[in-house]
């Protein structure tokens, strides 16, 4: 499963390293990107509901 953060959604709001910080972390700009190219076997869960938690829709998990 891939993963990737639109930086031109994303508005830092941090749900989604609360939620899945194994894959999302904070970048120079301050918005969350994706720290792994492929979500890691057991992390799939945590990923989709990042993607969920986030208010803006920034994050595409498939
Ligand atoms: Fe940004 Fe959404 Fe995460 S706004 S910090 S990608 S929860």
């Amino acid at each position: 499963m891939k993963t990737v953060v639109d930086q031109d959604l994303c508005i830092s709001c941090g749900a989604c390293i609360d939620v899945c910080p194994e894959v999302y972390e904070w970048n120079d700009d301050d918005k969350a990107h994706a720290i792994v190219d492929e979500v890691p076997e057991g992390q799939e869960d945590s990923a989709k509901e990042a993607a969920e938690s986030c208010p803006t829709e920034a994050i595409k998990v498939n």
